[in-house]
């Protein structure tokens, strides 16, 4: 019978061959440099990485040259990572140090491994989403900029992950960064009467409020919004297109520091807010690329080995914290949301009652 939905390809049949061979059977890995991996499988097979950053919104000509890199020295293996590094995957130990010097010749970073602050994760921001409270790529070159010294050493005390999400929705997954570039609105979504009867739908646009603060207007066959209720999540313009959001004065950046994936050591831990605005001034965005600076240099001075950013702040106290990074602790700081016991004692691992 013809196949009507076959879904995406099998992604096994893209495996570089050695990764097919020795599919679940590796033994393990180590970083033999910045930017560079050796990975050993159990049949003694091995496997050379080479990681660069990616300027994350890629050209087709930049594309292509990564591919004819890739041709040239790994048989044209090459993968993009979730926080958009390139990794050229090689078997032929002997080729690792002209890819590298051919790499470097044409001004890729190589780098990103191990106790680095590797590439920034991103979501779309002003280029591509409807609901951005600041740009994405933007403020991300900005930083890397200043951090580019972190990315190709391995000087840290442990890894730093960060990201950036342009608002609430939080693609990107910032609630688990070392630092978290968080973009916010501070004003309330501005209703067009004379489009929301047209374009949207009552009820389904009141029912995606999380704090009720839309009610309708039978008068106008529009809403209106409660402002003392609002909290500026955006989720009834996700819905209702007719409440735009955006606000050139007022939206900006908040950063959010302490959160991590990882399972090593300590559980999971989701980042906490630690500054609660900075303006959004393209484009070099100097006020964050300073606060990012700032808390990742303090950090690198005190933090013990291994030691992630949120593990750091836990030994010395949110309190020292503040006061070691200058960082001015504000009424914003304190979560007086309806449901905070809940957010405040909820981990990954375990949650009270
Ligand atoms: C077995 C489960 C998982 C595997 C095998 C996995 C694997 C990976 C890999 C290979 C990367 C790329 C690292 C790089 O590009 O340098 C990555 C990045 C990432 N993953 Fe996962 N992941 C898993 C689960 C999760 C979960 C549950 C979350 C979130 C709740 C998550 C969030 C992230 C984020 C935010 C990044 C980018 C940050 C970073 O590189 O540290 N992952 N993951
Ligand atoms: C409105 C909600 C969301 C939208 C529209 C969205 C969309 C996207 C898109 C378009 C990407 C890029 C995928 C690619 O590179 O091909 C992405 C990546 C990612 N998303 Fe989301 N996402 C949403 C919510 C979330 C949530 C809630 C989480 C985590 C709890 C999350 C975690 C991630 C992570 C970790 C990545 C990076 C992985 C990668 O680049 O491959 N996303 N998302
Ligand atoms: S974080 Fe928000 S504004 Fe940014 S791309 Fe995602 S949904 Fe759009
Ligand atoms: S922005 Fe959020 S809190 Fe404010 S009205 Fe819309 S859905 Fe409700």
């Amino acid at each position: 019978m013809a196949k009507t939905d076959i879904g995406p390809p099998n992604y096994k049949n893209f495996l570089p061959p050695v990764i097919q061979k020795n599919y679940g059977k590796w033994k393990h890995h180590e970083i033999l440099k910045p930017g560079l991996l050796k990975h050993v499988a159990e049949s003694g097979d091995e496997l050379y990485t080479v990681r660069v950053g990616s300027g994350r919104l890629l050209s087709t000509d930049h594309i292509r040259e990564i591919c004819e890199i890739a041709d040239k020295y790994c048989d044209g293996y090459l993968r993009f990572t979730s926080r958009h590094n390139v990794e050229f995957l090689l078997t032929d130990k002997n080729r690792v140090d002209a890819l590298i010097a051919e790499l470097k010749s044409k001004n890729y970073p190589v780098g990103g491994t191990g106790h680095s602050i590797t590439n920034i994760v991103h979501t779309q921001g002003w280029v591509h989403c409807h609901t951005p409270a600041t740009d994405a790529s933007g403020p991300v070159k900005a930083v890397m900029d200043e951090l580019y010294d972190y990315f190709v050493t391995m000087k840290l005390p442990a890894h730093v992950r960060i990201a950036l999400a342009c608002c609430l929705n939080m693609c990107g997954a910032v609630h688990c960064s070392d630092i978290a570039i968080l973009g916010i609105h501070r004003t309330v979504p501005k209703p067009d009467h004379s489009r929301v009867p047209n374009v949207c739908e009552i009820p389904t646009t009141i029912a995606s409020c999380p704090t009720g603060a839309i009610r309708p207007d039978p008068k106008t066959k529009s809403v209106v919004i409660n402002e003392e209720k609002c909290m500026y999540c955006g989720n009834c313009y996700t819905v209702c297109p007719a409440l735009p959001l955006a606000d050139a004065e007022n939206d900006g950046i908040s950063i959010w520091v302490g959160g991590k994936v990882s399972n090593a050591r300590s559980a999971p831990m989701f980042s906490k807010l630690v500054i609660p605005y900075l303006p959004n001034n393209p484009p070099r965005w100097p006020e964050t690329v300073a606060a990012v600076k700032n808390i990742v240099e303090i950090y690198a001075k005190q933090g013990r080995k291994h030691e992630r950013m949120g593990e750091w702040i836990d030994r010395v106290g949110w309190e020292r914290f503040f006061r070691l990074t200058g960082i001015e602790f504000t009424d914003k700081h304190i979560d007086d949301f309806t449901l905070a016991p809940n957010t405040f004692r909820t981990t990954t691992q375990f949650k009270w009652g």
